[in-house]
């Protein structure tokens, strides 16, 4: 596995766990976090025998935001000529899914990282916000966004506005979170998910990631449609009749990823 600056990485069975391990910045997100990230899930999505990570941070801070030191003294040319944040972008085309699993400050970037995962699972000691106003800009990796679909304009536009934080019971009652686990047992937890996606049958976890995100970018008729497209491609493949013959003979089903 290569050294990776500002991560852990570990296979735990056909789970990675990503560690973000910048505790002097409270993981802030810098150039290197990101390049080692998009290495670490390149990684990831090209091992047959990983079916999913779990990215995570630490007891205080998932990550803190986007590297304030690292930005502060750049300027316009610098940020838009280099497009600063777009390789971030690279982080959601992964294709295997990527869970969350948030604990204490995911703020800014953070947030907006922990948004780009497939759900987020949050400890209850977890802190979510989009406090960038009041370092007199705004989200800049794609937080008025996903916020915005995942909470809706009121609660995004009262967090970005404000900067304010939203706490764990918080998250889960705006959606933002798929649910709420005691802080000591948030990582066993994350892995304990990651592995029974881990076991489902590959090309059709795949699909079913493809087509939730689709929902964010289509309407319902074109959503609808690309669902579909993809159901009926699964049904070309052999675990569609392995996972059929094994619920009828009551056994569970042995996968082949074909
Ligand atoms: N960038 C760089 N360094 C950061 C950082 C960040 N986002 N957040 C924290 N740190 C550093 C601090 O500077 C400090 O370093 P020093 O010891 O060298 O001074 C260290 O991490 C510990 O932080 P604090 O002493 O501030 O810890 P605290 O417990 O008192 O406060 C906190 C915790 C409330 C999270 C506070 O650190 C904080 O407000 N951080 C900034 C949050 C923020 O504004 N995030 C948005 C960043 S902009 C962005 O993300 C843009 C975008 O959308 C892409």
């Amino acid at each position: 596995m290569p050294d990776y600056q500002t991560l852990l990485v570990e296979k735990r069975g056909r789970v990675t766990l990503i560690t973000l391990n910048r505790p002097q910045a409270l993981n802030a997100l810098n150039a290197q976090v990101l390049d080692d990230l998009l290495a670490a899930l390149a990684v990831f999505d090209a091992d047959e025998g990983q079916g999913c990570a779990v990215l995570t941070g630490s007891d205080k801070a998932f990550a803190a935001g986007a590297d304030i030191k690292e930005m502060a003294d750049m300027g316009f040319a610098a940020m838009y000529g280099t497009n600063h944040f777009a390789g971030w972008e690279r982080f959601t085309q992964t294709r295997k899914p990527v869970i969350a699993a948030v604990a204490g400050y995911a703020l800014g970037g953070g947030c907006e990282v922990a948004m780009m995962c497939d759900f987020i699972l949050a400890a209850d000691t977890a802190k979510f916000g989009q406090p960038e106003i009041k370092l007199g800009v705004s989200p800049g990796m794609g937080g008025s966004q996903r916020l915005t679909r995942a909470v809706g304009k009121a609660k995004a536009m009262e967090m970005v506005l404000t900067g304010r934080m939203m706490d764990a019971a918080e998250a889960e009652r705006a959606g933002l979170v798929s649910r709420v686990i005691p802080a000591a047992d948030l990582v066993d937890e994350a892995v304990k998910v990651a592995t029974a996606i881990a076991a489902m049958p590959p090309l059709a976890v795949l699909a079913n990631k493809e087509m939730v995100n689709a929902a964010f970018e289509t309407n319902l008729t074109q959503g609808v449609q690309f669902e579909r497209r993809l159901f009926n491609g699964l049904f070309a493949t052999q675990d569609q009749k392995e996972g059929m013959a094994a619920f009828v003979e009551k056994r569970p089903g042995n996968w082949t990823g074909k």
